[in-house]
């Protein structure tokens, strides 16, 4: 990769394709997501190693608990043993483990599990990964609203004090900036209820990949893309 790149430094993923991924093999779906926990170690590594700041990945949403019961616990059973092996390498690598959505809400043990993790990488410097869990971008808003109003009702908020960056705070991503790229693999063209205030000003780049076959070199790609697009943020080009 060309080392006068600029480089994002928040990307945010929406990993698709696992189940296709399987499908395409004859093989349970959960064989796909197997493979991309395997790609989750491999990107995140990546990232690390270029000095990105932040990689938000979209693991599980508030919309994921319909699937079947098998393979929600299958899920839950992977997530466990990311933490479980993973901790380790986190640390190498000095990443530090943060979380969007609702934890308290999932399983006690991944809940604990997750506390621990995020404690323990909490003084790492480097990459900060983000695991959006149980989360939904509608709710999220939701919850800060309602923050919101119950802050007017008790008089500690003026109407007038309602702003851009009074509602940013009130979101899981409070303090997190706003992702410069995001990135959906498997082809959708869809945003699927993920950072829908956070991606305003956005870069998208959707590539036909599955998630599990998504290594280095898409990640690359990706990368030089974002770096050749500019960015006027609805103002005109500078001269
Ligand atoms: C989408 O593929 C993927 C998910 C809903 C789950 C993402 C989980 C992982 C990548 C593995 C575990 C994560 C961690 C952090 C260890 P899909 O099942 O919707 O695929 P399809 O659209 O082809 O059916």
């Amino acid at each position: 990769m060309d080392k006068n790149l600029k480089l994002p430094a928040h990307i945010a993923i929406i990993m698709d394709g696992n189940g296709r991924w399987a499908k395409k093999r004859n093989m349970p779906r959960v064989f796909g997501h197997k493979q991309g926990a395997k790609s989750v170690r491999s990107i995140t590594t990546a990232c690390a190693e270029l000095g990105l700041k932040y990689l938000t990945l979209y693991a599980f949403s508030t919309e994921n608990w319909k699937r079947p019961k098998q393979e929600v616990g299958f899920l839950m059973d992977l997530l466990s043993d990311f933490l479980d092996k993973e901790t380790k390498t986190l640390m190498k690598n000095n990443v530090r483990l943060m979380t969007i959505g609702e934890i308290d809400k999932m399983d006690p043990k991944v809940h604990k599990k997750l506390i621990s993790v995020k404690k323990q990488t909490s003084k790492n410097t480097g990459l900060t990964l983000i695991l959006a869990l149980n989360y939904g971008s509608k709710r999220e808003l939701t919850l800060a609203m309602r923050a919101i109003a119950a802050g007017v009702l008790g008089k500690k908020i003026k109407v007038s004090d309602i702003d851009e960056e009074l509602i940013s705070k009130g979101l899981f991503t409070a303090g997190i900036p706003d992702p410069d790229l995001l990135i959906r693999t498997s082809g959708e063209m869809r945003i699927s209820n993920f950072l829908l205030w956070q991606i305003a000003y956005s870069e998208i780049y959707v590539t036909d990949v599955l998630w599990p076959d998504f290594g280095k070199n898409d990640l690359f790609r990706a990368l030089e893309e974002f770096s050749a697009r500019e960015r006027r943020y609805g103002g005109i080009q500078a001269k």
